[in-house]
């Protein structure tokens, strides 16, 4: 970690030793904040959030042993929790083990050399620094994971042989489709195979953030910038240098913020909010939008000069529904991925059902498709996915199937009592699916439909799997 990063946090009830514990540390560059007791600390721990926190141990109010004591017990939302060193006078070795045992890193007896200090505290951020970069790490190989592009379709194979060309360039790239077509995907995708994969991929959702808060994030701020702003923030431009940012839903921002963002790309570089310094960021810039741009253009609502910059390449994700023949490919991919998630050992999907997955509208595409299939394998049992496993709004558009008998009871393995019991039980599912299937999902009609008790028909939903939420039309709300 580089020294300018790192935040240190001094608590001691004396000024004097406060000052000289400053001054022997601000020659290494970092970040200093002083604290007179143990409640101020806290509290400077839980929003300062300090790297390392040097603590004197007798204090007024709350005592460094007390104090530490306290943070263990609470749970500090951060990756890594601050590294906390005891200051004990001459003599008091004692104290100074109770402090080790309740949490502290090290300790350092009054009077401390200078150097020694320094050492300890370079040697506590070389060992942050160390964990950043294995959290980094382990970061980036999740998502590697979670990130191949699936599809035979000429259009997703069009979509590949383009990230390839244009992966390796610093061109800027717009990305379009409905929602849950594969534009985030998509994205990553292009940083993984560029020069810059070594470097961050950052992303911003300009729908998420609240308006007067989209500049503040985007080039960040300095302290006193506005009210709230207690300290200086680097923005996702400064933070994506010798990387990739992706702007997500670009259509949300304001005009303002196109402006902004404009600028920025011609002049690349920028001043954080409240600051006077031009910094320069090296950024590829990717964006993306399910809104239709030349509309948002026409009635005022996107600068076209933005959209011309942005666009310099546009890469346009087909609706699922326009490329059919990818469905079995991602809903065998995903049941793999979801039985090997779930520990099921379905790995196959009938042809009735496959069927139904293939000819379905799909309106929140490669998403709703994963969710579905994520949702029938949970319930499910078995080897196969079957029609009966997936949700009724699917089976919905293929009624017949519904009423359908599973399959013809034959002589086999099965004695007689067994092939009853399972007649019965696919009879008492398939009634219960119509009766909820009928009632959208409510459950006390279902049961009037059915002239059966409400808590019956509870009890046996439980036992048969069936889940109300599958029945409820979303679609009339
Ligand atoms: N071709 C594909 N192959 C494999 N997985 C895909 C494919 N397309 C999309 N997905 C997966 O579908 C899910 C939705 O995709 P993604 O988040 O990229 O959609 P999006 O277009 O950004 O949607 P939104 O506009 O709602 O943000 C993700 O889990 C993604 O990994
Ligand atoms: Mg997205």
């Amino acid at each position: 970690m580089k020294n300018q990063e790192a935040k240190i946090l001094i608590v001691d009830d004396e000024a004097i030793a406060r000052y000289a514990m400053r001054k022997a540390l601000e020659s290494m560059g970092v970040e200093i904040r002083e604290a007179p007791d143990g409640e101020v600390a806290l509290k400077e721990i839980q929003i300062y959030q300090p790297d390392v926190v040097l603590c004197d141990i007798n204090m007024p109010k709350l005592n460094g042993l007390e104090l530490l004591k306290l943070l263990r017990t609470m749970e500090l939302k951060r990756d890594i929790p601050p590294f906390i060193v005891v200051v004990t006078a001459y003599g008091s070795e004692k104290i100074a083990v109770e402090a080790m045992k309740a949490g502290a890193f090290d300790y350092l007896s009054k009077p401390y050399d200078i150097d020694e200090l320094r050492l300890l505290v370079k040697k506590i951020l070389d060992q942050i620094a160390l964990k950043r970069e294995n959290i980094a790490l382990k970061n980036q190989v999740a998502q590697q994971k979670g990130g191949t592009i699936i599809g035979s379709s000429a259009a997703i194979q069009k979509v590949l042989r383009l990230i390839d060309k244009v992966a390796p360039t610093d061109v800027t790239v717009l990305i379009t489709g409905e929602s849950g077509t594969g534009k985030e995907l998509v994205a990553h995708t292009i940083h993984q195979a560029s020069h810059r994969a070594d470097g961050p991929y950052v992303t911003m959702n300009c729908a998420a953030i609240p308006k007067d808060l989209v500049e503040s994030e985007l080039f960040g701020h300095e302290k006193g910038a506005f009210t709230g702003a207690t300290d200086r923030r680097l923005g996702k431009f400064e933070l994506a240098h010798n990387g990739t940012l992706f702007l997500d839903e670009i259509a949300d921002m304001s005009l303002d913020t196109q402006a902004k963002i404009l600028r920025v790309l011609e002049q690349k570089s920028f001043t954080r909010l409240g600051g006077k310094d031009m910094i320069r960021a090296d950024v590829r810039l990717i964006s993306a939008t399910n809104k239709d741009l030349a509309k948002e253009i026409e009635r005022g609502a996107f600068r076209q000069d933005l959209y011309y910059r942005l666009k310099v390449l546009e890469l346009e994700l087909p609706p699922l529904n326009k490329r059919r023949e990818d469905i079995p490919l991602l809903a065998q991919h995903y049941l793999h991925l979801f039985a090997q998630r779930h520990q099921k050992s379905m790995h196959h999907i009938s042809s009735r059902a496959m069927r139904l997955l293939a000819n379905y509208h799909w309106p929140g595409n490669v998403r709703q498709l994963i969710h579905v299939i994520e949702q029938s394998i949970v319930l499910a049992e078995g080897e196969k996915l079957d029609l009966d496993d997936l949700p009724l709004d699917i089976q919905r558009t293929e009624p017949a199937d519904v009423v359908e008998t599973k399959e013809d009871y034959a002589f086999g393995e099965k004695s007689f009592t067994e092939l009853k019991d399972q007649v019965v039980h696919d009879f008492e599912k398939k009634m219960i699916k119509k009766a909820l299937l009928k009632s959208n999902g409510n459950v006390s009609q279902a049961a009037r439909l059915l002239k059966m008790k409400r808590q019956f028909l509870q009890a046996k939903m439980k036992s048969l799997g069936i889940e109300r939420m599958f029945f409820i039309n979303f679609s009339n709300k």
